[in-house]
């Protein structure tokens, strides 16, 4: 049986009480703590840094998904190898060097990812496959929580299964943005191997059900 790993995004959590949110996951089901960073440029909108991960880390039992919706990280990728990530990925329309930035968040010993908006066609990708060990499919233009899923993305993910198949690549495929009940089984029955879920899981009185019933009705 395949089950898919559970991240749940923190931008969806309560920030006065962030404690208590994490906690919650600690009790939880979820496997990883997706972590937003967003710079208002690459994205319209800002969300949190490195005081806020460095307190995220130390008070968080999940390893810590980083998604940086930041332009040109390649700037920043030497403070953010060493701020406690397990894995740490960069929007492919955010580097113009993308192979040399991948290969410096190797160097830290984390999971290297890259992210694909909605838009972009895998095309910009398959290059890179063999090289990252997770990649970032949006199912919303990035920038909020509580969207609509795109639901062009599902055939995106199957594509992709394909392609990293053919490269011999090991990378997970990571869905972001739009995720619920109601496409979460057929996500990972496209190739999905970790759902992030902001809205479907803060907006719910219990989370930490919504977490279960999300990692129970996704297992195929
Ligand atoms: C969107 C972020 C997502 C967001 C997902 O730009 O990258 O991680 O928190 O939120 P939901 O699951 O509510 O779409
Ligand atoms: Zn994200």
């Amino acid at each position: 049986m395949k089950s898919p790993i559970i991240a749940p995004s923190i931008l969806s959590a309560n920030m006065a009480y962030l404690g208590r949110d994490l906690e919650m996951i600690n009790q939880s089901r979820a496997d990883w703590v997706h972590v937003d960073v967003m710079d208002g440029v690459f994205v319209p909108n800002i969300s949190l840094g490195f005081p806020v991960i460095k307190a995220i880390r130390e008070h968080s039992e999940k390893p810590l998904d980083v998604h940086l919706m930041i332009v040109d990280p390649s700037r920043m990728i030497d403070e953010f190898g060493v701020c406690g990530a397990r894995s740490l990925t960069v929007h492919v329309e955010a580097c113009i060097h993308l192979h040399r930035v991948i290969h410096r968040i190797k160097k830290f010993n984390i999971l290297a990812g890259v992210a694909i908006n909605p838009h972009t066609s895998l095309s910009a990708i398959e290059e890179i496959l063999p090289d990252v060990d997770l990649v970032c499919v949006m199912g919303v233009n990035p920038g909020f929580g509580g969207q609509t899923f795109i639901p062009g993305t599902l055939d995106k993910i199957s594509r992709l299964s394909k392609m990293i198949k053919a490269a011999g690549s090991h990378a997970l495929i990571e869905i972001d943005g739009g995720v619920d009940l109601s496409n979460a089984r057929s996500l990972t029955e496209a190739g999905a191997d970790v759902l992030v879920a902001g809205n479907a899981v803060f907006s719910k009185s219990s989370p930490v059900d919504a977490i279960s019933e999300l990692k129970s009705v996704a297992s195929i």
